[in-house]
């Protein structure tokens, strides 16, 4: 039987918490979250607790990644199930902090990460990667020497998060976990509660497209131009797709533009649904081209 969650609302009593682990010498797996967990969180949680002696999590809203057109106040929540799934998941403590808790009136001090943000999710939300950067520093700070785990769904987050442990020099080694899908390629997503039925039946596209083009590359078309073409056109062509956001290759490791298909890339996609935009990526790794 999973041994319960404790949750503490204070950052004081998580610290203690964990000091109480790491005066027996456990080491802490991390898994910083917004709630409304689904299967992709729990793997992550499930990675902490296989892989570390103790597994704690935190769930926190935070309102600085969101602008003020986005979803804030409607950000799906329910704390009992979270609580449920992190503890058959393998969490020991949870960090639970209410806004108050976690930043001062006003907020003074954030953190940026500059180069990996400009693209992508940073030039569609560009408020976003700081307040990502800026609860990510203070959820490390406050948990202290960690192994963290983040999901490679949100793989632009992960960059981010990579680059700020590293120029911060934190005692956090950060972990990157596989995208959990549903069985039609979906990449499981708290918001895709959001999606009507028939956005729900269109939204594996963006999964699919990014498999043509990866098996397409694997065929022997080197071109990005080619494959960046078939993935706008299968997606743009699926009813319920509203528009595509960007279908790109990039280089793994910068998320810089690649011409030509070859090395560790990543190909990376975003679309809108309605009001709901969804991104999703996968690996494409090929032989160095040359
Ligand atoms: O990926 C998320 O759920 C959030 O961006 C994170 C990393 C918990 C920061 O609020």
């Amino acid at each position: 039987m999973a041994t319960a969650v404790r949750v503490h609302t204070t950052i004081d009593g998580f610290r203690r918490a964990l000091a109480e682990h790491r005066s027996g010498g456990a080491t802490i797996g991390f898994v910083p979250t917004m709630g409304y967990l689904h299967d992709g969180h729990a793997s992550l949680m499930r990675a902490a607790a296989s892989s570390d002696d103790v597994a704690v999590a935190s769930i926190f809203v935070n309102p600085l990644q969101f602008a003020a057109t986005e979803d804030l106040g409607t950000y799906p929540r329910d704390l009992e199930r979270d609580l449920a799934i992190a503890e058959e998941s393998g969490v020991r403590e949870m960090l639970h902090p209410d806004v108050a808790e976690m930043y001062p009136t006003p907020v003074l001090t954030t953190v940026t990460v500059s180069g990996v943000t400009s693209r992508f999710e940073g030039a569609a939300r560009p408020e976003h990667f700081a307040g990502v950067a800026t609860v990510v520093t203070k959820l490390f700070s406050i948990t202290g020497a960690c192994r963290a785990y983040f999901g490679e769904k949100d793989y632009q987050q992960l960059a981010v998060v990579r680059r700020l442990a590293a120029d911060l020099s934190m005692p956090v080694e950060v972990v990157g976990c596989p995208t959990v899908r549903e069985h039609d390629g979906l990449a499981m997503s708290s918001r895709n509660v959001y999606l009507s039925d028939g956005q729900r039946q269109a939204a594996p596209v963006l999964y699919r497209a990014m498999v043509e083009a990866a098996g397409a590359a694997r065929g022997g078309n080197r071109s990005v131009d080619d494959l960046r073409a078939v993935m706008h056109e299968r997606i743009t062509r699926t009813p319920g797709v509203d528009s595509v956001d960007y279908a790109e290759i990039v280089d793994a490791d910068t998320l810089e533009d690649v011409t030509e298909v070859g090395g560790r890339q990543r190909i990376l996609v975003a679309a809108r649904f309605g009001s709901t935009r969804l991104l999703d990526n996968i690996a494409l790794d090929t032989p160095p081209a040359g």
